[in-house]
């Protein structure tokens, strides 16, 4: 199953170039916000259902569709089923990437307009969080100027190399993420007026729920998880054949999933201890929307000594996982059209920034096609793609290729249950609930 193109050069740095695909703003930008529209605790109770069903499995079926592969998102398909229309849902994830990369740049503008707030000192001493995020999403200069640095830096990211941009960053950052977002935790549960915030996010409170919340709960999964875009796919492509895809798979999506809720743990207790409104808690929440995480974090951090450090801090490292994620998504479309347009890697680079960059300037003028693209790609074609992945799994792809590949050809030990259980989950299961979640979410 071996060939001569680039892997991963350590087990961690599998691990970690694929922990830091998933853990991006999807984690602490739109887990949040998203929380706060559905509800809270039953949002974050079916979202973590969506992470054990068909994210775990599915995240090891596009590991083992890119591994056994050995090509990018639609090459891969190609190999395994030569001749055939699966390579189309190969495409639709690439197209899906450049998509979301389209809105992904903005978050990621504004997150580096707060870095540089931060550093000057500007943003601790504002008054009004909210009309500071108002102002920024007013301000198409502002955004697009950021917008183009930050396409740039990851198109540069991508071509010094997959192994030495990607490992090297997330194996030293991301713990150092999490960790200042527990300092974070700690704060914020230890404010006066916290408690209302953590009952919003574990207590289930039925009266609070949307009728869309199956939906919204399925595509944050998908998002967060980066599945159904192909990344995973050609992350696996980039495995080692002594890679365990099982392990891996669960090690990504458990963390994936725990720094989501510290995330949230962070936000929401503060979010109700320091918004003055108790009575329309909910509905101010989700009137922060995107701006949440923008508004809510800038208080927390004027609850602590040395906030412009702290806030500037946060941020970098905010910047440093939305990086991590947005290379992945561009070597999606990258690898793609280096593969199978015989681009030099350079020339596709550009020619996918030079997109990247066009959508991300309008996404930065219109809110509504911000939410367009958003809407879109997490509710429609990353649910639709996990259908089709899993269909291919479930009812195409050879037994044995799927049993080499989990067990690494039989080096790893595993249960033939456990491969039966795993097929039947790809081959009923997840396609079932992902069709009947969709029908749902569309009629009501
Ligand atoms: N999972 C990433 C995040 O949570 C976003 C992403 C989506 C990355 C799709 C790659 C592919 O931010």
């Amino acid at each position: 199953m071996s060939n001569n193109r680039i892997k991963f050069a350590s087990k961690l740095g599998l691990i970690a170039a694929a922990a830091g695909s998933a853990v991006g703003l999807g984690n602490i930008w739109r887990f949040p916000s998203q929380v706060a529209d559905g509800g809270g605790a039953i949002f974050i109770l079916l979202y973590i259902g969506c992470i054990l069903f068909f994210g775990i499995p599915l995240m090891m079926g596009e590991f083992i569709i890119g591994r056994s592969g050995r090509a990018n998102a639609s090459g891969s398909f190609q190999k395994l089923a030569p001749g055939t229309r699966w390579k189309w849902v190969g495409r639709l994830g690439i197209l899906t990437a450049f998509l979301i990369l389209g809105f992904y740049v903005v978050v990621c503008a504004w997150t580096m307009e707060y870095i540089l707030q931060s550093a000057t000192g500007q943003l601790m001493s504002l008054e009004n969080f909210a009309h500071n995020f108002n102002e920024l999403r007013q301000n198409s200069t502002r955004q697009i100027v950021w917008v183009l640095a930050f396409t740039l830096l990851t198109a540069f990211f991508i071509l010094s190399g997959v192994k030495r941009g990607i490992e090297q960053s997330a194996k030293i950052l991301m713990p150092l993420l999490f960790l200042i977002l527990i300092v974070l935790g700690i704060r914020s549960l230890t404010l006066p007026g916290a408690s209302e915030g953590l009952e919003f996010l574990f207590k289930p409170n039925i009266k609070t729920v949307k009728s869309t919340i199956f939906l919204d709960a399925m595509g944050q999964a998908f998002f967060s998880l980066s599945l159904g875009m192909g990344a995973m796919t050609t992350y696996g492509s980039y495995f080692r054949d002594d890679s365990n895809l099982r392990q891996t798979a669960v090690q990504v999506s458990v963390l994936d999933g725990l720094v989501a809720v510290l995330a949230g743990v962070v936000i929401f207790p503060a979010a109700f201890a320091l918004t003055q409104l108790p009575d329309t808690i909910v509905s101010s929440l989700v009137a922060g929307g995107p701006g949440l995480l923008f508004i809510t974090i800038p208080e927390l951090f004027n609850q602590l000594p040395l906030s412009s450090l702290w806030s500037t801090l946060f941020f970098v490292l905010l910047a440093v996982a939305a990086l991590t994620s947005a290379i992945s998504l561009m070597e999606v479309v990258t690898s793609y059209l280096h593969e199978e347009f015989d681009m030099l890697r350079r020339n596709a680079v550009t020619f996918v920034a030079m997109g990247i960059a066009i959508l991300g300037v309008l996404a930065s003028i219109s809110p509504t096609f911000f939410d367009v693209l958003d809407n879109t790609t997490a509710k429609v074609m990353l649910p639709l793609s996990g259908f089709f992945i899993s269909l291919f799994i479930g009812w195409y792809l050879d037994r044995k290729i799927t049993f080499a590949q989990l067990t690494n050809d039989g080096k790893l030990p595993m249960s033939v249950r456990f491969l039966q259980s795993y097929v039947f989950i790809l081959k009923y299961i997840a396609p079932i609930a992902i069709v009947l979640i969709f029908i749902y979410g569309i009629l009501f």
